[in-house]
């Protein structure tokens, strides 16, 4: 059986060369400064090594305040720590990228990124307004560039070399097989909705395939109920194994070879959320045969976020 200890362990390879990804990663999508100070304080201490962040959180000033005291009292080099950010809708523009990357860093407070990610395939209106409507409430979209163009400018920041690694999120199979086929820098990394509701299964038999790192946010189901951790088969898998509906989540998902973002808010939460051991390959089976099917996030239907907090 692999403990706790083997699992914060674990890292996935990257493709390009670009080292390794932890396979439990911190997610800061959360509202308010002093909460995310808390939090991603509280991830880095029970263990965390692994955070993502997004311009479109409006925090990474926070975070990046939260990681370098964390590293400095704690003498953890930041190499140890991977980073990712994503650039926002409304920077897919090529000549907005770097800025924009440079941008993210500034506010981080860090000189180089371990992953940088288009947020979403969606291009919004070029500019500062990062949520661009008319005067209906619509979303003004931008019809003047193509993700692949906004993929070639990305592919310029790693050859900077202050970028290790690129990918998408939010990504469907259709749309991420033209950018895989031509890009020169291939995606290393595809960050998607993953839980037993909405498993991705073709996307993820794909990227095991081309060696592209699969990260699932909302493992939890984003932790609405009723929800996955509410399922009758996750709850009666938990009782069994003596771990909570969230570890069984989550060890699901690294057993079935994907990477994971989880947001625990509390420092109980986040050693509860690395503190996970193997499922038996029954329980594997039992989860796998869930018939459920529910997407909580639906980004991925206009590139307007979900969960994004307003007015933060
Ligand atoms: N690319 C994208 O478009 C996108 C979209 C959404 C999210 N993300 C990323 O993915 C990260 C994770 O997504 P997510 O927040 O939806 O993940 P999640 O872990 O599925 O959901 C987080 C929710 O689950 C609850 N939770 C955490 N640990 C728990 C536990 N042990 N037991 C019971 N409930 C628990 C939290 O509640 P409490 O706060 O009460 O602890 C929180 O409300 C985000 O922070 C963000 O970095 C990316």
């Amino acid at each position: 059986m692999i403990e706790s200890s083997d699992f914060r362990a674990k890292r996935m390879p990257l493709n390009h060369g670009a080292g390794h990804m932890p396979v439990l990663g911190f997610g800061t999508l959360i509202p308010g400064a002093a909460a995310t100070i808390s939090a991603t304080r509280d991830a880095l201490e029970a263990g965390f090594r692994h955070f993502d962040c997004a311009e479109r959180y409006r925090n990474e000033r926070e975070v990046g305040e939260a990681l370098r005291a964390g590293l400095a009292a704690r003498g953890i080099a930041r190499e140890d720590i991977f980073v990712t950010t994503k650039l926002w809708n409304s920077n897919h523009r090529p000549e907005r990228v770097k800025p924009a990357f440079e941008a993210s860093l500034d506010r981080l407070g860090l000189d180089y990124l371990d992953l940088y990610l288009i947020h979403t395939p969606f291009a919004f209106q070029p500019g500062d307004e990062q949520d661009p409507r008319d005067q209906n409430g619509n979303i003004l979209y931008d019809r003047g560039v193509t993700l692949l163009e906004t993929w070639g400018a990305m592919e310029s920041l790693v050859d900077t070399g202050r970028c290790r690694a690129i990918g998408l999120s939010d990504i469907s199979l259709n749309e991420l097989l033209p950018i895989h086929e031509s890009a020169r820098i291939k995606p290393a990394v595809v960050q998607v909705e993953a839980h037993p509701y909405l498993p991705e299964t073709e996307l993820l038999a794909f990227c095991k395939e081309k060696d592209v790192a699969f990260l699932a946010f909302a493992p939890l189901g984003h932790g609405i109920r009723p929800g996955p951790l509410e399922d009758p088969v996750i709850t009666a898998i938990a009782a069994r194994v003596g771990k909570t509906p969230a570890q069984v989540l989550l060890a699901w998902a690294v057993q079935r070879g994907t990477a994971l973002l989880t947001t625990p808010r509390t420092a109980a939460r986040a050693r509860e959320n690395l503190n996970i051991s193997t499922l038996p390959e029954d329980a594997l089976d039992e989860i796998n045969r869930i018939q459920t099917r529910q997407r909580f996030n639906e980004v991925v239907k206009t590139g307007s976020p979900g969960f994004i907090p307003q007015g933060s």
